[in-house]
Parts: C-alpha cells; sequence; structure tokens
C-alpha cells in the first residue's frame, strides 16, 4: 500500500482517493442500490457517541447492545445466533405470489407473522423447533417497541456478525408490525425434492443460485429436531465460522449415520458427530445447482459477497424497500476473520468428493492434520 501510495504525490494521492470514493459509491449504488445513504448526508450522533446516518436508527444501539449481551451471549456464534439466521428465512419465505394470482392470501413475507401467530406458523412441519427462539426473542422486541418483521431481520445481521468469517449484513428497518399469519406449507423441508426447493423459492422471487446462496446460513447450522436424539449435531465441521467447509463436506462421500438411524429429511453423513440434510445432499449434486455450490468452495470471499446480497433481498421480502431507513451502520462489522481457507477434514482426500459440475471445478484441497476428524456438537445455551 505504502509503496504503491509513494508513487504519486500528494496531489495525485487525493485525486485518486477521490476517484476510489467515488467508484466505491457507484459501485455501492450498482450492488446495493435504493436505501443507501448519500454520500454527503450528515451522520447523527446517538446517546452513548455512536453515530449513524438516520437518527431514527439511534434506538437500534440500544437493542444491539441488549442482544449481544442477553442474547447471544456476550458475542457468540452459538445456537441463539443459529436460530436467529433461520428464522430470518422461516419468516421471510412465508410469501407466495402464486397464492395472490390464484385469489388467496399468499402471505406477507418478513413481516414478522411467524412471532405474531406462532399458534399457527409453529405448527407447521417445517417450523419446528422453531417456537424456542420465538419465544425467547419475543420479549425483546417488546420491551425495546420494534415491530416484530423489522426484529427477527436484525436479530439474524448481530448474530451473524458474530461468526468468524460473516460478511455485515445490511439492516433496513420501518416493517409494520401488523400481519396475518402465513399459509402453510411455504418453508421448505429438508425432505423435499430439488424440483419442489427450486420451484418454491422461484415463487417467492430467488434463482436456484440464490438457493445456493442462501444456504451459505447452513455454514453456521446444527440441527436439533430431524433426529431429535442428537441435538446439536452441525452441518459442517466448523459451525461458528462463516466458511466454505458446509460446501466442502456435503459433497463427501457420505457412509455414516451420527445418530439414531436415518430420519426423513436425512442423508447419511461423512464424519462422526455431523448431520447432513437431504437437502443439501440433493442440492450440491444437482446441475441446475452445483456448479454456485462448488464455486464458494473456490472463492470464500465471493460466498461472503453473494450472501449479503441475497440476504438483503431476504430481509425485505413483501415489502418495498425503498420505504424502509437503511440502519445497517448499527450492524457491528465482523471482527473475527478466518484462519484459513477451505481444507479436507482429516484422513479425507480429494477422490473422496463428488463433485458435478465442469464449469467451476475444484481447486486440490489439502486435508487437515490429525486423526480422522469427528466434530462434536454445538453446545445448548
Ligand atoms: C431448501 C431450503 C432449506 C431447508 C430444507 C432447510 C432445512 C433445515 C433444517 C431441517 C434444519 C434443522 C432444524 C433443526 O432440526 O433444528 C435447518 C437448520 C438451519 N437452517 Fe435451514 N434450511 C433451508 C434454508 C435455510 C436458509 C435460507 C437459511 C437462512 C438464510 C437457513 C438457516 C438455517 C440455520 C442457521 C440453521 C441452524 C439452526 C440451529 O443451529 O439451531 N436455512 N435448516
Ligand atoms: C406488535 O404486535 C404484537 C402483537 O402481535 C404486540 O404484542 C407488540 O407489542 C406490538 N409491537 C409494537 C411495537 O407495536
Ligand atoms: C432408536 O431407534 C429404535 C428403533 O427405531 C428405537 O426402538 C429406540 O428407542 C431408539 N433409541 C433412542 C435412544 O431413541
Amino acid at each position: 500500500m505504502s509503496l504503491f501510495w509513494s508513487l504519486f504525490h500528494n496531489s495525485e494521492k487525493s485525486r485518486y482517493i477521490k476517484m476510489f470514493k467515488l467508484s466505491a459509491v457507484l459501485l455501492s449504488s450498482v450492488l446495493f442500490a435504493v436505501a443507501a445513504p448519500a454520500p454527503t448526508e450528515k451522520l447523527v450522533t446517538c446517546a452513548g457517541g455512536r453515530t449513524t446516518a438516520h437518527a431514527t436508527c439511534c434506538k437500534w444501539f440500544v437493542v444491539l447492545d441488549d442482544l449481544q449481551e442477553n442474547l447471544f451471549d456476550g458475542g457468540e456464534c452459538g445456537e441463539e445466533t443459529h436460530e436467529s439466521l433461520r428464522l430470518t428465512f422461516h419468516d421471510a419465505i412465508g410469501f407466495s405470489p402464486k397464492l395472490f394470482r390464484e385469489g388467496k392470501f399468499g402471505g406477507g413475507g418478513a413481516d414478522g407473522s411467524i412471532m405474531a401467530h406462532l399458534d399457527v406458523e409453529g405448527t407447521f412441519p417445517a417450523n419446528n423447533g422453531i417456537d424456542e427462539i420465538v419465544e425467547t426473542q419475543r420479549p425483546f422486541a417488546i420491551k425495546h417497541g420494534v415491530s416484530f418483521g423489522d426484529f427477527i431481520q436484525f436479530a439474524g445481521a448481530v448474530g451473524l456478525s458474530n461468526c468468524a468469517g460473516a460478511p455485515r449484513l445490511e439492516f433496513l428497518a420501518g416493517r409494520s408490525n401488523f400481519s396475518q399469519p402465513s399459509p402453510p406449507s411455504l418453508v421448505p423441508e429438508p425432505s423435499d425434492s430439488v424440483d419442489s426447493m427450486i420451484a418454491r423459492l422461484a415463487d417467492a422471487g430467488f434463482t436456484a443460485n440464490e438457493l445456493v446462496d442462501l444456504l451459505a446460513s447452513h455454514s453456521v447450522a446444527a440441527q436439533d429436531h430431524v433426529d431429535p436424539t442428537i441435538p446439536g449435531t452441525p452441518f459442517d465441521s466448523t459451525p461458528s465460522a462463516f466458511d466454505s467447509n458446509f460446501f466442502v463436506e456435503t459433497l463427501l462421500a457420505g457412509n455414516l449415520v451420527p445418530g439414531n438411524g436415518t430420519n426423513v429429511g436425512q442423508a447419511e453423513s461423512p464424519i462422526a458427530g455431523e448431520f447432513r440434510l437431504q437437502s443439501d445432499a440433493l442440492l450440491a449434486r444437482d446441475p441446475r445447482t452445483a456448479c454456485e455450490w462448488q464455486s464458494f468452495i473456490i472463492d470464500e470471499t465471493f460466498m461472503q459477497t453473494k450472501f449479503r446480497a441475497v440476504m438483503s433481498k431476504l430481509a425485505v421480502v413483501g415489502h418495498n424497500r425503498n420505504l424502509l431507513t437503511d440502519c445497517s451502520d448499527v450492524i457491528p462489522i465482523p471482527s473475527h476473520p478466518l484462519s484459513k481457507g477451505a481444507t479436507l477434514p482429516a484422513g479425507k482426500v480429494m477422490s473422496d468428493l463428488e463433485a458435478s459440475c465442469q464449469a467451476t471445478p475444484l481447486p486440490t484441497l489439502s486435508a487437515d492434520p490429525g486423526p480422522t476428524t469427528s466434530v462434536p456438537p454445538v453446545p445448548p445455551s
């Protein structure tokens, strides 16, 4: 950097800085468009000294401190973070233009309905176990007087910021607190076919590639209810890091069962203590999704960028983003970098990978040192 800059005179430096700033503004307005604050806008200083682009965002700093301390155990990427991220999806995906076209109510998307109407939505099979995090989060939302829809997306973004390697997600505030219960059968299940998952996501406005982008979330995830005898069994060997190990490990040949038999929606795992959803196993190998899947093994930065973009979209399903206020600067800048690039678990070799996309061939990965990996469960908090 300093070598690069020393090549220029001061006036040239400031010219380059200006050009850089301008292109950064242009680029970000193309990528994350519309709700981004205008570059000239003045920052507001909130009580406590932190700054944000909009005065109405100040209250979110108070919510942030409360969540980090009292929901996320002081800023951990643990069970509550994982469940909070899952909840962003289960609320938002309750939206079906297809049902509206048929003259029925198609749901309000990211409207907080899963929290307001847990009595209805909690009975949907795909929402098995979601009641725990909804009941845990609800008193926080009520205490701070923010809408359930805003709160769910905020908690997901704050929680993710605690995970190593995570992107800093966008957060827009201003969703109405009014909602009606989502219709049933809109949340995908792990026993679904690829056809059905792609069709459901397409109805809600997401491409097959974007479904894969969303599933980077399973990099910081574990199951409790598909096999209830082994709660906390993670989907990859690093459930507190937002890394591409999930995409590598789902491609390994599966040959063992971590719990008591194979359950509906479960596929065989490659490593002891790890859980594989049938949905993830199929999407990793389907010609419509395998190339995007493999691309994240080649480039983890690409995975972070794509996840940020698709989460910006997920968080406003059913809303007009121009009517919301950009409070993204309240979300902490993730501070834990990844310690290494993608690797194979100890004891595995490249030929254990069932890669199926020629267009994004896998790089040669080295295996972690040491004895064959067994993954410990995510502790309940
Ligand atoms: C085809 C789509 C999807 C299917 C079939 C699916 C299925 C599942 C299942 C069955 C579990 C285990 C739940 C349990 O037993 O406790 C799970 C966990 C999880 N899912 Fe998904 N999921 C999908 C998409 C997503 C998306 C889009 C997100 C977020 C953007 C997400 C985030 C999570 C997280 C973070 C967990 C871990 C929860 C925890 O550790 O407590 N999933 N998913
Ligand atoms: C949102 O609605 C719920 C009832 O569904 C209520 O308990 C809560 O206090 C409301 N929050 C706000 C900010 O109005
Ligand atoms: C394991 O599965 C068998 C057969 O389904 C069942 O009889 C047994 O009770 C299960 N054990 C546990 C610990 O859940």
